[in-house]
């Protein structure tokens, strides 16, 4: 059966800690939970130590009276295994348990996360915790979901200890069969000498004098990513044992910089998405962060609504200058996570901690308590959310898919590249922004994904492919498609070797270009190109091999030659983008490829108005986010109704967005 949220339209909350606060306060808690609109909170995340006072003795008193407090005021829970935060005993009686890192240090307890993940003790302990958990809640009222551990990965994605070398071997010999010879094929260990005789021989990444092989290091990211899920399916599986009805999920962290998942392996092991995603404060477009975190995790949940599981309601802690929002903030970024496919809205955290390493952490209720603008716009936002219910369960459509693959990431940003200035994510958002710019629906997919629901597929950046997300890729081109392919693509396959005959290896052929040496920029230095604009970063000599230069550059070594090329390729049409074009020429660049392809925005807006399309099965929800100091008009569907406000837009007449506003409107189909 399928597992399913439970709570009515759009969930609302945070996480919930009240063992922080004495019992006295719990009251007034779920009194403004209420006042809010809060429906739904996430609770237990961080309460191991008051849980299990020593090893197998239990105390769930206080969860109990939480719990059905929470209950009796019609709030419901999403519960929490506490793994993230293993107990200082745990940590006395199993001293082995601790992380190590690169450089050989073993981390102390004393704030969370660390662990090894590949610790017998420390997953004998998790799974105890959460089977105990599991069984006695299992038919709780409150509980209407699992939210196993909390953001895997966070601050312990790589542990180096002896343990860890053990359990990355036991991996590696499932991957290769046993065969000894394969991983030396695959690693090239020929090179400087690192050929094994023996698996045992074989350690992690550790620092060493000069530069670790290449494979070795991507097939322990691959390991990394797959030993911290193990866990997630161990404790999932632990809970679905004592609550078999019961949705689970845990809490992903596509934002900015944390590349330490392979969540395409996570995702289906959840039944239901949810993300943390908090702004970077020195970012001046968080907007377009949103956007593009949103749309991949909508695509990681393959298309079906997913949970906004942690954001923040002003500034975080954690950044060298913590920014507040600006006025409209809050609501704005809330409701474009909405847009982009959540359907539940959740703040780190309900309370302001007193005390703790969170302590100057925005919260739902802030320091200040009620008489704040956060909480005015948190009991806003749940008006809002409130109004917003019908809008559950329907769904993004876009024509364009952008290729992202971590895989792809990590072997990127390995050392001794040709220029350490290329970076994974910078590219990625490189090319979302004009297409976010332009109101253009996007898709994330895997190289091996289904596209034949695309008309544009994107590879901005695919350093490595293997060779079936190749042909698909390719495949998707020669019968019919358009394929936009960025430098430094398809240069090495998924051992990081080298496809040979020039670049960009995979794509050459499709792409009807060859390049025979690269040229990347210094920082700082720039080129012209032919259609006045100019780029930085990377250039390569591209020789046409039956493509059309569509820009070539005008200055600089490679003068003369294509930088931009198109190519007809079977029934399709490939584009090569041989270098980064400044924002502008790379927007009308886009713009041109997407009109080729027939794309077209969700609505033409002011260029402040963001928009975004839902599509429930008998209306579309178009949301209209206005990041502008100006207010401003779009044009609506007839018997259009603003649902923020519940108002019937006038027939023919165009709809005011105010300034830093946001309206959501159902259009009927
Ligand atoms: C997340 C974490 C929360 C809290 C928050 C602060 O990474 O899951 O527990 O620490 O950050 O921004």
């Amino acid at each position: 059966m399928s597992r399913t949220l439970k709570v009515p339209g759009i969930a609302y909350g945070g996480d919930y800690n009240p063992e922080q606060w004495p019992e006295e306060v719990w009251a007034e808690d779920v009194r403004l939970m209420r006042e809010a609109g809060v429906n739904m909170v996430s609770v237990n995340i961080f309460a191991w130590a008051l849980l299990e006072p020593s090893e197998g003795t239990y105390d769930f008193s206080r969860l109990d009276r939480v719990l059905a407090l929470l209950h009796e005021n019609g709030i419901a829970a999403d519960l929490a295994t506490p793994t993230a935060a293993p107990p200082a005993w745990f940590f006395r009686a199993h001293p082995e348990a601790l992380p190590v890192d690169k450089d050989g240090r073993t981390l102390s307890y004393g704030s969370r996360q660390t662990f090894c993940p590949s610790s017998p003790a420390y997953r004998e302990a998790a799974l105890r915790i959460a089977r105990v958990l599991g069984e006695r809640y299992a038919d709780h009222p409150a509980v209407v979901m699992w939210h196993v551990h909390n953001e895997y990965g966070c601050h312990n994605g790589e542990c180096y200890c002896d343990t860890s070398a053990a359990a990355f071997r036991v991996w590696l010999r499932k991957k290769y069969d046993n065969d000894l010879a394969a991983l030396n094929d695959a690693w090239g260990t020929t090179f400087w000498s690192q050929w094994y005789y023996d698996w045992d021989e074989i350690i992690p990444p550790r620092v060493t004098g000069a530069v670790p092989n290449p494979t070795h290091q991507l097939d322990w990211r691959r390991f990394c990513s797959d030993e911290l899920l193990s866990l997630l399916k161990a404790e999932r599986e632990v809970l679905l044992e004592a609550a078999p009805d019961t949705p689970a999920t845990t809490n992903f962290m596509v934002m900015y910089n944390f590349d330490k998942l392979d969540y395409w392996r996570w995702a289906p092991e959840l039944d239901v998405v949810s993300n943390d995603h908090y702004l970077q404060s020195t970012d001046p477009e968080s907007e377009i962060d949103i956007a593009l975190s949103g749309d991949l995790v909508r695509s990681l949940a393959g298309g079906a609504p997913w949970l906004l599981m942690e954001h923040s309601t002003g500034a975080v802690n954690w950044q060298p200058v913590n920014r507040a929002k600006t006025a409209g903030e809050l609501r704005r970024n809330a409701l474009a996570h909405v847009a982009r496919g959540a359907d539940g809205i959740a703040y780190f955290q309900w309370r302001a901690a007193k005390a703790g390493a969170e302590q100057w952490h925005s919260a739902m209720l802030p320091h200040a308590g009620t008489e704040s603008q956060i909480w005015r716009d948190v009991v806003q936002l749940g008006a809002d959310l409130g109004q917003l219910a019908e809008v559950r369960g329907s769904r993004g459509v876009a024509e364009v898919a952008i290729v992202w693959d971590w895989n792809a990431w990590w072997a990127l940003e390995l050392p001794s590249q040709p220029s350490a200035e290329v970076r994974f994510q910078d590219l990625i958002r490189a090319w979302y922004e004009p297409l976010w710019r332009s109101g253009v629906a996007v898709d994330f997919v895997r190289p091996d994904a289904d596209l034949s629901p695309y008309k544009l597929v994107m590879a901005p950046s695919l350093y490595l492919v293997d060779d079936t997300g190749k042909a698909n890729l390719t495949d998707f081109a020669s019968s019919g498609g358009v394929l936009a392919v960025g430098f430094h693509s398809g240069a090495v396959d998924e051992n990081c070797h080298i496809r040979l005959g020039g670049y960009p290896g995979a794509f050459r052929e499709a792409l009807g270009v060859r390049t025979d040496e690269l040229f990347p920029l210094l920082p700082g230095d720039s080129v012209e190109l032919s259609d006045g604009g100019t780029a930085t970063l990377w250039s390569e000599r591209v020789a046409l091999a039956g493509a059309e230069a569509v820009t070539s550059y005008t200055t600089g070594p490679l003068t003369g030659v294509p930088a931009v090329t198109r190519n007809s390729y079977g029934s399709g049409t490939t584009w090569y983008v041989a270098t980064r074009p400044d924002p502008t020429t790379l927007a009308s660049l886009l713009s041109r490829i997407r009109e080729e392809a027939g794309v077209k925005p969700v609505r033409t807006t002011p260029e402040t108005v963001e928009a975004v399309l839902r599509r429930g099965p008998d209306a579309d929800y178009l949301f209209l986010i206005n990041h502008g100091d100006e207010d401003a008009e779009v044009k609506v569907a007839p018997g259009a109704v603003e649902l923020l406000t519940g108002k019937p837009v006038e027939g023919g007449a165009p709809l005011k967005v105010a300034a830093g506003d946001v309206a959501v409107v159902r259009e009927p189909r």
